[in-house]
């Protein structure tokens, strides 16, 4: 007997939340149709009460997305639920994802509720959603450390008032697989009305556990539902990642014997548009989607794997998209290839002067680049100068001089507020020297807190770089990223990218804490 298990992909709520993650709602919208393509059965697609800007990214993936439930995280108020509501209005299946707190140390100390106060709330909230959405969710925040008679008391309730998936989070990444498989497995024979709800599993990797334990608590548990990101993105260390527990259940399916709706071939296109949309890079031995998951250097293996592939190799890297790595445009394709290519990206433009000013680019990087890839698209439509209304700071030029034994120079000029700025500074090398020269006009205070080059496609020094700069400013965090085959010119890119996410964006209420 097989049945199904549903992939709930919150990189766009969770995944988010990781300091310097922050997307735009065109961001956000672009890789939603990528988890669309890549068939996941629910995007979380924000937490659309938390601020203005993840309404709107919460109310444009609703109405873009046809073929996918579309969530909202709300907490248990009728505020938040209203608002999740509205946000979820035009999207063709929606749900609502409602949560409160059930462990004693958040109940005591974060929330200062009594346990009464918060099931009446849990119970309430429900009622409250049933009547906007047929489609409910319910999460007890730092479930896997909460007592557990009243966490059956809360589960049977919100079952009993309509709540059609229960989620049981590992908040902090303190479980154990066994005692996690254990726990899903406890609650689901105690809680009376277990089977009238689909369960769930959302994992954090604080202790590297997080893939382990959403399987365990599929195994052991009998849960039929996985909450997980892409990459893993996530607060602190991460949450389960999407494409580890994918590949292992459709690896191992002669011992999970469970059905999936993922096209798998769309997980390495997915990994990289949100390593490149964040910044977030993935690391060269990451499971699946790492640039080393399919390289063999030993000697020993690569004789094995020529022989016959399976000696070393368990998946194929075309099963999950890796084959995709090709040229697909160069400096004669025209404006129609362009824009088509584009669109079998997922990425959407609101008006022609958007596209024109996209192509106008690329055929700026065509004139410099031979070889036009699927990422070097992604990371020009990523630039923020594409959009001119959604940014403040914007490169013009920039010229640098070094040479062995002197001081490098740089003169850079750029946009501020509409008005141009040129100057200049030496530096310890020609990057430090441009991003201070920024820094004299600009005088933000921020401090680096990250500063990162890499190849966006691998394999030659053709390459564009991508440079991502953190900054951190008044405890915001903010990533910029930008990309240039010269990557001095990337890294002034990136700092001013993340000078204007400083610039814009208000803050928002946080999921916990
Ligand atoms: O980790 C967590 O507890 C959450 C809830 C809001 C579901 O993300
Ligand atoms: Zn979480």
């Amino acid at each position: 007997m097989s049945d199904k298990l549903i992939i709930f992909d919150t990189t766009l709520r969770d995944g988010e939340q990781s300091p310097g993650a922050s997307m735009t709602r065109e961001e956000k919208l672009r890789i939603a149709r990528q988890l669309e393509r890549l068939h996941v059965d629910v995007i979380e697609a924000g937490f659309a009460a938390s601020s203005p800007g993840d309404f709107e990214a919460v109310r444009s993936i609703a109405d873009a997305i046809r073929e996918v439930t579309v969530c909202s995280l709300a907490r248990a108020n009728d505020r938040d639920i209203a608002r999740a509501a509205e946000a979820l209005k035009g999207a063709a299946r929606a749900r609502i994802h409602t949560f409160i707190a059930t462990s004693a140390l958040h109940m005591e100390k974060k929330l200062r509720m009594t346990p009464e106060q918060v099931h009446e709330q849990a119970r309430q909230s429900i009622r409250y959603a049933r009547n906007l959405c047929d489609d409910i969710e319910f999460s007890p925040e730092d479930g896997y450390r909460s007592d557990v008679d009243f966490l059956c008391r809360v589960l049977e309730t919100v079952i009993a008032e309509g709540a059609t998936t229960v989620n049981i989070p590992d908040t902090v990444g303190y479980a154990v697989p066994e005692l996690y498989g254990q726990f899903i497995r406890n609650l689901r024979e105690r809680v009376p009305n277990s089977d009238k709800a689909v369960w769930s599993v959302h994992c954090h990797n604080d202790l590297g556990m997080a893939v382990a334990n959403s399987l365990a608590g599929v195994k052991l548990g009998g849960a039929r539902q996985i909450e997980c990101t892409i990459n893993g993105l996530g607060e602190r260390a991460g949450n389960c990642s999407l494409e580890e527990v994918v590949m292992a259940v459709r690896t191992r399916r002669d011992y999970f014997k469970l059905d999936l709706g993922i096209d798998a071939t769309q997980i390495v296109p997915a990994s990289r548009m949100v390593s490149q949309t964040t910044g977030f890079v993935v690391q060269p031995n990451k499971a699946v989607v790492g640039a080393n998951a399919f390289a063999h250097a030993s000697g020993i293996h690569q004789d094995g794997v020529l022989k016959a592939r399976d000696t070393y190799e368990i998946m194929r890297a075309e099963d999950v998209g890796w084959a995709t790595n090709k040229i697909v445009l160069g400096k004669l394709s025209g404006r129609n290839a362009f824009k088509q290519r584009l669109q079998e990206l997922g990425v959407s433009m609101e008006s022609e002067a958007e596209v024109n000013a996209a192509f106008a680019r690329f055929k700026d990087l065509a004139d410099r680049k031979s070889d036009i890839y699927d990422e070097d698209i992604i990371a020009l439509v990523g630039d923020e100068s594409v959009a001119p209304e959604h940014e403040h700071y914007r490169l013009v030029s920039l010229a640098q001089h070094s040479e062995t034994g002197e001081r490098p120079q740089a003169s850079v000029t750029f946009v501020a507020g509409g008005v141009e700025h040129s100057a200049a500074s030496d530096g310890n090398g020609p990057v430090d020297a441009s991003l201070k020269a920024i820094e004299t006009k600009v005088r933000s205070g921020a401090e680096m807190m990250l500063y990162s080059v890499n190849a966006i496609t691998s394999g030659s020094t053709e390459s564009q770089g991508e440079v991502t700069v953190r900054l951190q400013l008044g405890g915001r965090v903010v990533n910029g990223v930008g990309a240039d085959p010269d990557i001095v010119v990337a890294s002034a890119k990136a700092y001013l990218s993340a000078l204007n996410k400083l610039h814009g964006n208000a803050d928002r209420v946080a999921a916990q804490g």
